[in-house]
């Protein structure tokens, strides 16, 4: 048993998709949330940069005494996972892997796409772990850069969305695609926008499930089960403004967020 928190990360809001599988997988299990909407987008950011980040993400994390890492951030895990990974001694959770398993689990017709960050994308971290799970799958990929400033800006739906949208997924249209891979926490939210665009025959995937299922995995393996009889506590943290993180994060979670602090990043 461990009742201390899990620890969640993202370049922002976005992450909080996988939050709430978590939330929804593991009610009992409390949270401890960082948004780093202040130096977000990641994915547009060299790697080197984005591994600073990262380590500082994780430093400020361990210092909320958690018991495991989650990086809800597909950015981050194509860049900085292995190396967060070697040089901290606690089990980290990142998203590509269980959404590779995901799109690989549900294509049909073996033709699949992966939209992300620039640095997700060319990164080429989906290419490797689908092709590692099934080499006959066929990847077309395409990097949406402008969608995460929608998803923190509140545009989902909006006329704005669709059209961006429309010139980015136009080069998927005809490539016979049947599975769509949400490689960004923050594209879930643009599912609607997305699938209107794509049509109602390609399925869409967000890592966000899986990941989850993997946290849930990795906690049951290291037996480190929070005490059922405890209440979970959440404590939301973000580096840019509370009031933004209070209300666009209360519609993403469909609950509403009261306490998030504000966390000079740099610290760390
Ligand atoms: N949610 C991050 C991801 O999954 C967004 C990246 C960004 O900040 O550009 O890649």
């Amino acid at each position: 048993m461990d009742n201390r928190p899990i620890g969640i990360f993202d370049s922002g809001l976005g992450g909080l998709t996988v939050l709430k599988e978590i939330v929804g997988m593991m009610p009992t299990e409390s949270v401890v949330y960082f948004g780093d909407s202040g130096r977000t987008p990641y994915g547009t950011k060299s790697k080197e940069t984005v591994t600073k980040y990262t380590f500082q993400n994780v430093r400020f994390l361990l210092n909320q005494d958690i018991k495991m890492i989650v990086i809800a951030c597909n950015t981050a895990s194509a860049y900085s996972y292995e190396a967060v990974k070697n040089n901290f001694d606690i089990p980290i959770v990142e998203v590509i892997e269980p959404g590779a398993i995901t799109v690989a689990r549900e294509t049909r017709n073996k033709k699949v796409g992966v939209i992300g960050t620039p640095a997700t994308i060319n990164s080429g971290a989906y290419e490797k772990a689908i092709s590692k799970i099934d080499n006959s799958i066929e990847i077309v990929s395409k990097a949406c850069p402008l969608f995460v400033q929608l998803v923190e800006e509140g545009w989902w739906e909006n006329d704005i969305a669709y059209r961006i949208a429309e010139e980015y997924l136009s080069s998927l249209k005809n490539k016979g695609i049947d599975t769509l891979i949400l490689g960004c926490t923050h594209y879930p939210l643009l599912q609607n926008t997305i699938s209107k665009v794509m049509g109602k025959d390609v399925k869409l995937v967000s890592s966000a499930y899986e990941a989850a299922k993997a946290v849930s995995r990795v906690i049951r393996e290291n037996d480190m089960e929070r005490d059922k009889k405890l209440k979970p506590v959440y404590r939301y943290y973000t580096s840019d403004s509370v009031e933004k993180f209070e209300t666009l994060g209360s519609i993403i979670l469909g609950k509403e967020i009261k306490t998030v602090e504000k966390v000079d990043i740099e610290k760390y």
